[in-house]
């Protein structure tokens, strides 16, 4: 083929494909992006807020410690949820399983536990230890960035321990978590207290109580409570609005 008409064709390619290159990868413009940022970030900020990197599987031990019972109060943290036998919960960015395991023995037989996260690595352990003690009523879900991969208004409640300011599409994630919650449905978020300089956890880890109830804000969603019961963490509950009944 002459050199020309190669030169042409990739011309016309170009202007046939090129323009949809862009919107492919293109950020929503909800996102900033900065130079300068935290180390333990990943320089795109939403809402003000610089959103953290991803905690890699590597650090599963350190999710399982067995002081993490002393310094974070687990368990009183499961006693704040109010979960009842038979409920539909989602464990969003699960992790090694630490919060699924307590959450399935809960719910029962009756319930069901959908364990969401984006490593792989991490459903593997969770997959290993349902067969290890068998445990049936947990269904690993690999979901994406931005997308938790939910059937449609099928959740009681989903927690998120530690996990929100990791989402690197924190706007999308949500609305589509909204999306998959029942009406009156709760949505919790347990987030290290950014307003307590003692909590020892690096600072982009850290979410204040005004910072996630802004980020909140823009969803159909009530702010039901705040606990400030466990040592370093909040734990701040949301409710799905109901739609309200059109009058005539
Ligand atoms: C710090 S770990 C917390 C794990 C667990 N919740 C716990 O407290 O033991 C955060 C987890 O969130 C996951 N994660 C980050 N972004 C996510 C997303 N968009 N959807 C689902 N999981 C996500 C990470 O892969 C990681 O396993």
């Amino acid at each position: 083929m002459k050199l020309s008409t190669l030169v042409m064709r990739s011309l016309v390619l170009f202007v046939i494909i090129g323009p949809t290159w862009g919107q492919a990868t293109k950020e929503p413009e909800r996102y900033l992006f900065r130079r300068e940022h935290d180390r333990d970030g990943i320089g795109k900020f939403y809402m003000g807020r610089e959103i953290a990197q991803v905690m890699g599987h590597l650090g599963a031990g350190w999710l399982e410690r067995p002081e993490r019972e002393r310094q974070e109060q687990p368990t009183r943290l499961m006693k704040a949820l109010d979960l009842k036998p038979g409920a539909v919960v989602a464990d969003i960015g699960a992790g090694s399983g630490y919060f699924t395991f307590r959450l399935a023995q809960v719910v029962g037989p009756q319930g069901k536990v959908y364990a969401v996260d984006i490593q792989k690595e991490m459903l593997d352990l969770i997959r290993q230890r349902m067969k290890a003690s068998k445990v049936e009523n947990v269904v690993p879900v690999l979901g994406a960035e931005s997308d938790p991969k939910l059937p449609a208004n099928a959740i009681d409640l989903m927690l998120l321990v530690d996990v929100y300011h990791e989402f690197s599409f924190p706007y999308e994630m949500t609305q589509a978590m909204v999306q998959a919650l029942k009406p009156g449905g709760r949505l919790v978020l347990v987030e290290y207290r950014m307003e307590d300089p003692t909590v020892p956890i690096k600072l982009v880890h850290k979410m204040t109580e005004k910072q996630v109830l802004r980020e909140m804000g823009v969803f159909p969603l009530k702010h039901v409570k705040t606990v400030d019961t466990l040592p370093r963490q909040h734990i701040i509950i949301f409710e799905k609005k109901r739609e309200e009944k059109k009058g005539k």
